[in-house]
């Protein structure tokens, strides 16, 4: 979640000790050249960046570097979290219906309560936020966590999202500058430490065993049981607690955060165009009264999140560290003797005008049979990227099942519920904030 930001704190911070910044930055915005390099040379284009938190992090833990899935090389370590995330929970026979299922309908029932008795109006944003986190939290700590403290975490890890996002207007040698780094740091520093001390006892509760409520079991306590490879002494070893904190941390931030911002950007698009909305509500209302079947067979509730995901991707880029010697393999213009950081910018590449007709207008019919897009997906296909809100290669985001069913759940409760429309006399401004998270600069009010 925290790649985003990093080139530019690391572009602002002159404190971080280790590793070496790579002198080249190279951007793509071009899908085909993306998928040149992140799909036909994958291998090559598997690493990320160091980020100076992490570098932060383990100085104030003496020296120990955790890892997440984001950070860690490729190598043994990312594939025993990788496989241990996409097997043990966001395969979609653990996430089939008779365990999602109840945790959506749960959270859209009391957020369909809640926004019936305070109206969506500028509240819309918190209210989507709180019943997003609370399918992901209970998927993580299991159905037994009390709702206090999934609402103590969820304000935290929403904490820490904003604190990335705010970006240091000072950079360069100055005294000031190295001074609001290092307020920067301490900040994300302290929002880290609160999300330890709340997380901490949610882990060792699960160590003690299964909760009676649990339909399944939750992400943690496949981190408790994972083994992963111990690279000091050999074989295999247990994860520590604070590596399991780091992990939580990065399920919860990245499995709420650009839900939240996807579903608020294809609600906006909704409140523009009521004839979207109709088609859609027509769509849903067709289907089962009980929804949660509707992840299957309903193409233009598919095709309206893949155009809100093509114009506004939530995470705004994805980065990857190459070594030079592939670098001036594989990137055009190549000839680098330093190693590479490499920015795929994701919004420009929905909107390539080589790649997409009409690339600012919301038309999901594009992705229906017939349409220009019709096959394209939220992954790229083996042959052609033609969009990647959800990154490409081996790195590509293992919560693209989880989120895609999670959006279709919510909007088609939302649409089927309530009727969305502008506040009187005022328009929605579809301006988007440049930030960490690609979010709306002026959050939906409707
Ligand atoms: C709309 C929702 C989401 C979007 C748009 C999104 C987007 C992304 C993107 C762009 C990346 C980087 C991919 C790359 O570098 O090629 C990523 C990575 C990742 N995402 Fe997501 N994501 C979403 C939801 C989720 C969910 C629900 C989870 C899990 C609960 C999740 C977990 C991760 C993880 C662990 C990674 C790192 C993967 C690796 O390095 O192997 N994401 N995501």
């Amino acid at each position: 979640v925290l790649l985003g930001f990093s080139v530019l704190i690391r572009r602002s911070s002159r404190r971080a000790p280790a590793p070496p910044a790579p002198a080249v930055l190279h951007k793509i915005s071009d899908p085909a050249v993306a998928h040149r390099v992140l799909v036909d040379n994958a291998d090559a284009f598997s690493n990320r960046p160091v980020l100076p938190f992490f570098v932060e992090l383990a100085k104030r833990r003496g020296g120990q570097r955790n890892e997440n899935i984001s950070t860690v090389p490729h190598g043994p370590h990312w594939r025993a979290l990788r496989c241990n995330i996409t097997a043990e929970t966001l395969h979609p026979s653990r996430l089939g219906l008779g365990h999602l299922a109840p945790l959506q309908r749960e959270a859209i029932q009391d957020l369909v309560a809640a926004l019936q008795s305070t109206g969506a109006g500028a509240g819309l944003r918190d209210h989507l936020r709180a019943a997003v986190f609370r399918v992901i939290a209970r998927l993580c700590f299991g159905d037994g966590v009390h709702e206090c403290h999934v609402r103590a975490v969820c304000s935290q890890v929403h904490g820490l999202q904003v604190a990335i996002g705010e970006v240091n207007p000072f950079s360069g040698p100055s005294l000031l500058a190295k001074l609001a780094v290092w307020r920067y740091q301490r900040h994300l520093l302290a929002f880290h430490a609160r999300i330890t001390d709340l997380c901490l006892p949610l882990i060792a509760a699960r160590r003690r065993g299964p909760h009676d409520d649990d339909l399944c079991r939750p992400y943690v306590d496949t981190l408790v049981q994972l083994r992963v490879p111990d690279d000091k002494h050999g074989g295999r070893r247990a994860l520590s607690d604070d590596e399991i904190v780091d992990l939580v941390l990065e399920f919860l931030g990245a499995g709420s955060g650009s839900l939240v911002v996807c579903l608020e950007w294809t609600l906006a698009h909704l409140v523009v165009q009521p004839e979207v909305q109709k088609k859609l509500r027509r769509e849903v209302d067709g289907e089962a009264a009980d929804r949660s079947h509707l992840i299957r067979g309903m193409p233009y509730l598919h095709a309206v999140i893949l155009e809100s995901l093509r114009m506004h991707p939530p995470a705004p880029v994805a980065l990857r560290h190459v070594q030079a010697a592939e670098a001036a393999r594989t990137l055009v213009g190549g000839g680098t003797t330093s190693d590479v950081t490499v920015l795929f910018l994701l919004g420009d590449m929905g909107r390539d005008r080589k790649a997409w007709k009409d690339p600012d207008e919301f038309r999901p019919e594009r992705f229906l049979a017939g349409g220009d897009a019709e096959g394209v997906g939220p992954l790229p296909g083996r042959k052609q990227t033609r969009m990647m809100p959800f990154g490409a290669g081996h790195r590509f985001c293992p919560g693209v099942g989880l989120a895609m069913a999670t959006m279709k759940c919510f909007l088609a409760a939302l649409v089927v519920e309530f009727e969305w429309a502008p506040p009187t006399n005022a328009a929605v401004d579809l301006t988007e904030l440049d930030g960490f998270l690609k979010t709306m600069k002026k959050p939906l009010s409707a």
